[in-house]
């Protein structure tokens, strides 16, 4: 599956889930998260995101290691709110530049 990393966290631009065929994305407050029963690795959305925040798991960066299991645990409590396929207005809150 691919996954969703820190750049995400607090600037959730939303670009990527538009182009998920499977709509495989879902979201808290802070960002968005990828359900890896979901993922067909297509690989659509990693071009999309303007602060590189998707990787594949196998490619995902030592330090943001922990995300392949948060994207996994969010989906899970988040599945009842629905999957998001539509472009919403970044948040571009405070840590969206410190990452
Ligand atoms: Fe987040 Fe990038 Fe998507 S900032 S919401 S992963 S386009």
């Amino acid at each position: 599956a691919h996954v969703v990393t820190a750049p995400c966290d607090d600037c959730r631009y939303t670009d990527c889930c538009v182009v998920c065929p499977v709509e495989a994305f879902y979201q808290d407050d802070r960002m968005l998260y990828i359900h890896p029963s979901y993922c067909d690795d297509c690989e659509a959305c990693v071009p999309e995101c303007p602060v590189e925040a998707i990787y594949a798991e196998h490619d995902v960066p030592v330090r943001w290691q922990g995300y392949i299991q948060l994207n996994a645990d969010r989906c899970k409590v988040l599945e009842d709110k629905g999957q998001i396929t539509i472009k919403q207005e970044p948040l571009n809150g405070p840590h969206c530049e410190e990452n």
